[in-house]
């Protein structure tokens, strides 16, 4: 399926990537945030959470088999598809095809894993994407950040840096980890970009 340009200013065509295979965000392993969140004490079992903009990652799977309750969603069909495939070989998870910017769940979640969604949309549409967040999240639930940091221009990958992502998810709407609350994590295909792993939590 094609992005509209009116609504993704990026124009990509995401579904023709995965048929092509021409992914190069994806990893071969699960991110190795996800046990930095462990550590951190913030992925508890049955704790629900939210992977908007999935993909083919691994990431639904592996928190659903450390017990969370995942609803993962994606706009490109394979992606669904690949996700409800392997989701259901292990647990019940949820996966939503759609516009992971406008769909909103009956219940609000108590996480939120962030990974390469965000730098993937149209920075015209980082607005709806902090909407999202803070709609899907619980008061106190976290948004477990990856902000992809990249200087040149263009996209996707569209770069994500602190100071754009202070301005995003403003004080009011989410209390920010200390500075050195940020921990990265290089992209092992793209050049070796670092993603800054860091947890915002919803007010
Ligand atoms: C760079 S990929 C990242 C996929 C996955 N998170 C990963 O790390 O492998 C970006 C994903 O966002 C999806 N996407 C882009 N815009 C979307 C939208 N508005 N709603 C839902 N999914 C979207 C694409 O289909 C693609 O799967």
């Amino acid at each position: 399926m094609s992005e509209p340009v009116s609504e993704d200013r990026s124009g990509f065509d995401w579904e023709a990537r995965f048929q092509d295979n021409a992914t190069p965000w994806e990893r071969e392993a699960v991110h190795p945030a996800l046990a930095h969140w462990r550590e951190l004490g913030v992925l508890v079992a049955d704790a629900s959470v939210y992977v908007p903009g999935c993909g083919r990652g691994l990431e639904p799977s592996a928190l659903a088999q450390q017990g969370l309750i995942v609803t993962a969603s994606d706009r490109a069909p394979s992606a669904a598809q690949f996700q409800r495939k392997i989701l259901a070989e292990t647990s019940s998870a949820t996966v939503i095809e759609g516009d992971s910017l406008a769909w909103r769940p009956d219940t609000s979640f108590d996480l939120l894993h962030e990974q390469t969604f965000l730098c993937a949309i149209h920075p015209h549409r980082r607005k709806a994407y902090e909407a999202m967040a803070y709609e899907v999240l619980k008061p106190g639930g976290r948004l477990l950040a990856l902000f992809m940091q990249k200087d040149e221009r263009g996209g996707p990958p569209y770069g994500c840096s602190l100071p754009a992502m202070r301005k995003l998810f403003t004080d009011d709407r989410w209390q920010w980890p200390q500075s050195d609350g940020f921990v990265p994590f290089p992209h092992p295909n793209l050049n070796g970009k670092p993603e800054l792993a860091g947890i915002l939590i919803r007010r």
